[in-house]
């Protein structure tokens, strides 16, 4: 058989770190050890009913066997819109500054390709979530880190940042609730965000792909609340977390008119748009009354508070998360992040992610997911125990 090289462009491609957590975890699984997989961030909850019975519905509806239309329907667009200006006091005009994603990857990696040229400079947090320098690589642009520190809650120092730098950045990926630190955002710092980028000519990305999850009662902020966010950037929402649809590969981009046009153009050449059945179940999910993303932050904090307590209780002095369903541990001194998540690992059959795979400044943590049962929760908390570190 012939062997046909990959491109260059391939070759680029950053390497998955994860990929060879996930083989480790395979082997320990292999050998028969009931592992606790707190690695990944799949959410664990199920699509609620009410939501899965409109796909159900809307799949027999024939009109939806047919290509969709380019750039989606208005009634997904037009439900965008009206969950907007519920949830956050957003106007979103459905026909000029929604754009339609299949799942907010698609519009992450998309985005770099959209507005940048070869060697452009993009500025990506650090830690942050891997898929950014995807899509920065795919468009042949360089990236410049933000470090996100503990001692600023995890946002950025932008007085830190090179100017030169700055003055040569054209796009600023943010992601608060964040991942991987669980920290939020305040309004002081997105008006921060909105005056630098204006000063700099940078476009900013905030992916609020954890936009619903926010605890002790905070809802976290839209980076389109802030005043002359829309001029600026845009927004990457997700129903995967809100709702539970990982698996459904719907989100949408909101915000400034420029950007969304040129995410619609590129979408225009390489899909049609999500199959209709599924914007209809998207658009009940958004349109519907939203206990369901009540219940699930509910859960997502008990165990959140039962985590921490039982960390606590062992003598594990960490920080609790604001936000998203991760929280970001503090690994104890004399390990890296990679060889203490292998000792939970190994001896403890306990899957955490290493810092280090989300950027060198993730060196000196793990990331726990918040995505299995109390129970589960707790018995990871007594296998850690036993293993007398703390
Ligand atoms: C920070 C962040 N952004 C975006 C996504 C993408 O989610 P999806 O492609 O399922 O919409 C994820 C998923 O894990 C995430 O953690």
């Amino acid at each position: 058989m012939k062997h046909f090289e990959q491109s260059q462009l391939l070759n680029k491609l950053p390497k998955q770190f994860f990929a060879s957590l996930v083989k480790k975890v395979g082997e320990v699984v292999a050998q028969g050890h009931d592992v606790i997989n707190l690695g990944q961030g799949n959410p664990d909850q199920p699509t609620p009913d009410h939501i899965v019975k409109s796909l159900q519905d809307a799949a027999g509806n024939p009109s939806h066997h047919k290509y969709s239309p380019f750039q989606g329907h208005s009634f997904f667009k037009e439900a965008i819109s009206t969950f907007y200006k519920r949830e956050y006091d957003v106007d979103i005009n459905p026909d000029t500054e929604v754009a339609i994603l299949f799942g907010g990857k698609a519009g992450l990696v998309e985005i770099p390709q959209c507005l940048l040229n070869e060697g452009d400079t993009v500025l990506v947090p650090d830690p942050g979530y891997p898929d950014y320098w995807s899509g920065v690589a795919l468009a042949k642009a360089k990236m410049e880190y933000m470090p996100l520190k503990e001692v600023y809650h995890f946002l950025p120092n932008y007085e830190a940042i090179n100017p030169e730098i700055l003055a040569d950045a054209k796009l600023m990926f943010l992601n608060y609730p964040n991942n991987p630190t669980g920290a939020v955002a305040n309004s002081d710092f997105f008006r921060k965000t909105v005056e630098l980028a204006n000063q700099h000519d940078i476009c900013v990305v905030h992916d609020f792909a954890y936009g619903a999850i926010g605890f002790d009662g905070k809802k976290p902020l839209s980076f389109l609340q802030t005043p002359g966010a829309k001029d600026v950037g845009i927004e990457i929402y997700t129903l995967s977390k809100t709702f539970n649809m990982a698996g459904w590969r719907v989100g949408f981009a909101v915000g400034n008119e420029s950007v969304i046009k040129a995410i619609n153009l590129l979408q225009d050449h390489m899909y049609v748009s999500i199959f209709g059945a599924i914007q209809e179940a998207a658009a009940t999910a958004l349109l519907d009354p939203q206990s369901c993303v009540d219940d699930l932050v509910e859960l997502y904090e008990e165990r959140r508070n039962i985590l921490v307590q039982g960390l606590h209780e062992i003598g594990w002095e960490v920080t609790s998360p604001m936000g998203s369903f991760f929280a970001w541990l503090k690994v104890p001194d004399g390990f890296t992040s990679e060889q203490f998540a292998d000792k939970l690992l190994y001896e403890a059959h306990v899957v955490v992610a290493p810092g280090i795979g989300f950027g060198s400044y993730g060196e000196g943590y793990v990331r726990v997911g918040l995505l299995t049962s109390t129970d589960r929760l707790k018995e990871a908390v007594r296998r850690i125990r036993e293993l007398k570190i703390f």
